[in-house]
């Protein structure tokens, strides 16, 4: 054998002995079930957790509380802001209507004429700026509220793969006056 082949060789088996590595690798680790949420990324739930604190935690609360009384309307007739926690109803919400509820407040969801505090964040927040918040409210949830959520975008998981194991919070009791968005109607 030339001394060519030989180094040809010995390419090739270490080749295949590295595919071989990688594909043990593979067979190691387990399938991911679907309703897990991929894996945030720490840098973006930090700029994210900064900038829910100065634009949104003096309605929504420094630990995502919300408002007291949140359910009824106040004295001037508007609903007081609600809590992003498991105790509210952010997480019935997919990521669609999270950012459009962010991006131009209630006017997707509401009536016309329906008056909020709730800011329109376009031009206010970049889009990033926007995901970055949501993700870090994300976050924050237990990981049943998460693969509930995730069960609410397109092509998540259905509810019916989510684990039997995790605790349904108490609902939430919240409603908008009318035209209430599908993902709340199946809760
Ligand atoms: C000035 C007060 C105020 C600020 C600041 C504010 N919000 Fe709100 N937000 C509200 C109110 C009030 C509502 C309830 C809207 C309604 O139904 O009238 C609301 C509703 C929401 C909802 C819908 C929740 C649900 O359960 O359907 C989301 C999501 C939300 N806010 C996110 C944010 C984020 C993120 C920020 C910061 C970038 C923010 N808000 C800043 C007052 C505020």
């Amino acid at each position: 054998m030339s001394r060519r082949s030989v180094i040809a060789l010995g390419a090739g088996i270490a080749v295949l002995a590295a595919a071989g590595l990688v594909l043990a690798g593979f067979a190691l680790v387990p399938a991911r079930p679907r309703w897990v949420v991929p894996g945030d990324d720490p840098r973006e739930i930090a700029a994210g957790a900064v900038l829910y604190q100065s634009n949104c935690a003096s309605c929504h609360g420094a630990h995502l509380e919300g408002q007291p009384d949140w359910h009824e309307p106040g004295p001037d007739g508007l609903l007081p802001a609600p809590p992003h926690d498991a105790t509210g109803h952010t997480w019935q919400h997919s990521d669609a209507e999270l950012t459009e509820l962010v991006t131009h407040s209630v006017a997707s969801f509401a009536p016309a004429g329906y008056r909020t505090t709730m800011p329109a964040f376009e031009g206010k927040l970049s889009p990033a700026e926007i995901h970055a918040t949501i993700a870090y409210i994300k976050s924050t949830w237990a990981p049943g509220i998460r693969a509930y959520q995730a069960a609410q975008n397109p092509g998540g998981p259905s509810l019916a793969e989510l684990p039997g194991d995790w605790q349904f919070p108490p609902t939430c009791g919240y409603h908008f006056p009318t035209k209430v968005p599908a993902a709340d109607r199946k809760s």
